[in-house]
This record gives C-alpha cells, structure tokens and sequence, in this order.
C-alpha cells in the first residue's frame, strides 16, 4: 500500500503530509507504516534463493582449494577483476544482511536481528578481504559466512538446515 504522492509536492512536504495524515487514524499500526515504507514483494525462500544463496555460493566457489584429476586447483580469483566481483557479490549480502532486518520481514527483534547484522558483518570482512586480495581472509570470512547461515537455519527453520547442509554435500 504506497501512498500516492502528487507529483506538485515536493518530497519533503509530502512525506510530512502522509507521516501527519496517518498519525491520528486507529489502522496506522506498525504494519501499516511498514507497509508504505518498505517493499517486502520477495518472499524470504525468494530472497534466499534468488539474492542471497547466489551471492554466497559464489563467494564460496572461488576459496579455498579443490582436488582434481590434475592436482590441487586454487579456486581463488586470480585477475584483480576476478577479486572486484567477488568483492561485488559480499556486498549483496552485507545489503541482505539489511533486507532481512527490515520491519514486515524481521520474525522477531531478538536472535533473527542477531543473525541479521552477522550476514553483513560477514559480507563485510569478505569485500575487504577482497579488496586486500588476501586469501586467507577471504576463506576465513567464507567460513564465518556460512555459520551465519546454518545458525539463523538452525534457530527459525530446521528444515531448511537440512536440506541445505545436504545440497551442500553434493
Ligand atoms: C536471519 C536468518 C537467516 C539467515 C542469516 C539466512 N537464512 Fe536462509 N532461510 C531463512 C529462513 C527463515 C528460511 C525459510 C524460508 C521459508 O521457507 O519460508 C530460509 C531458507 C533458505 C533457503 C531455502 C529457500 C527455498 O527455496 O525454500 C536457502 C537456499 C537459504 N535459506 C540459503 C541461505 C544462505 C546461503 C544463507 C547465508 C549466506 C542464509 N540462507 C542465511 C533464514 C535465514
């Protein structure tokens, strides 16, 4: 429900408008202004699946090492564009650390905020890893990356640990 904001207000005055016109009135609850203020079309599987799990998975795809039929290959980028688009990819979950702590997704204002701030403060430590170019780092804060993920898992959807863990093995 966006209000519909005349194109002759200027920004200021109209949100001062819509803030003021909704103050009084009994249905202006927390829904309502979170409603106005925030769009929450994605649903939380449509988040995880489409924004954040990509985003991850590609970060986890390029540390480390992996063993093939020729040795063992680095994964980690080796072009200082290769290391910008990692760096590109934790900052869309330091930004899903924030999509997933606004009002009207937010399951409660305790543990989930918790997990909230510990995806982008992971996100975080891998852009700078990645700006440093500095492997270990790097693969330190995708290791950190992914207890975030199993814990929020864990405490709000059992489930879904389980069956990530087991795409995971794959
Ligand atoms: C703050 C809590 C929280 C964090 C952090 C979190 N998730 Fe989730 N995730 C959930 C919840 C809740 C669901 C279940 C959504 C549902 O089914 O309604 C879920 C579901 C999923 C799913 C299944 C989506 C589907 O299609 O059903 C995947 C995949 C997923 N998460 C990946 C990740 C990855 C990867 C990370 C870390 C990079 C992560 N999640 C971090 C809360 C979280």
């Amino acid at each position: 429900m966006r209000d519909f904001i005349p194109s002759r207000f200027s920004v200021t005055a109209a949100l001062f408008v819509s803030l003021s016109a909704c103050a009084p009135q009994e249905e202006a609850t927390d829904t309502a202004v979170t409603e106005s203020a925030y769009n929450t079309d994605l649903n939380m599987q449509e988040i995880m699946a489409l924004v954040l799990e990509p985003a991850a998975d590609i970060l986890w795809d390029s540390g480390g090492w992996v063993m093939d039929a020729s040795g063992y290959e680095e994964l980690y980028p080796t072009t200082d564009d290769g290391w910008a688009y990692v760096r590109a990819q934790a900052a869309i979950v330091v930004e899903s650390g924030n999509s997933l702590a606004i009002p009207g997704r937010a399951e409660d204002n305790d543990a989930w905020m918790i997990y909230s701030e510990g995806l982008s403060d992971a996100g975080i430590l891998a852009m700078e890893a990645a700006a440093a170019q500095d492997k270990e780092a790097f693969f330190q804060a995708g290791a950190q990356l992914y207890s975030v993920c199993t814990a929020c898992h864990q405490a709000y959807n059992p489930d879904i640990l389980n069956r990530f863990d087991s795409e995971e093995a794959d």
